[in-house]
């Protein structure tokens, strides 16, 4: 299976962004997490801090069989985003959040992304993209039949 992990602006700088907040490990450190507990798969990890470009690597994913997005701050109000989303079609596609964005500011409570995505994963850090993945490809599986 070839799964998308998208992560969006910001997320460049985990590991010593907030560590209170988003925890101590790297980017690269959970990238190497997913390959490790899903050496089947292949992973397309990206990163960037550019909006169109994040647009760009959704339609990439059109053909994938899955998709694991953090958009961090774009979660909150990139209609830009939702549309790319949503125009890719039959792809499981999971929002997750490393923080529980509902125990913090009330602007973090809402996401524009979330219509356009099947589940959305909040609070349980760099274990929720292993629970976002694992449930991409139960879902990929189901599809097949
Ligand atoms: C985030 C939550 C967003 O509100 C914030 O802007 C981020 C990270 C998270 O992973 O908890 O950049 O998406």
């Amino acid at each position: 299976a070839r799964v998308f992990v998208l992560n969006g602006v910001n997320l460049g700088a985990l590991g010593t962004r907030r560590p209170e907040v988003y925890g101590t490990l790297t980017l690269g450190d959970i990238e190497r997490r997913l390959r490790e507990r899903f050496p089947k798969v292949g992973f397309e990890f990206r990163q960037t801090d550019y909006e169109g470009e994040m647009v760009g690597f959704v339609h990439e994913a059109r053909e994938s069989d899955g998709i694991v997005i953090n958009p961090g701050a774009w979660t909150h109000y990139s209609y830009a985003l939702h549309d790319a989303l949503e125009a890719v079609e039959g792809v499981p596609k999971v929002e997750v959040h490393l923080s529980n964005v509902h125990a913090r500011e009330p602007w973090r409570r809402h996401s524009v992304i979330s219509p356009a995505v099947e589940a959305v994963v909040a609070g349980m850090g760099p274990y929720g993209y292993e629970v976002a993945v694992g449930y991409v490809l139960g879902r990929s599986e189901a599809r097949r039949g």
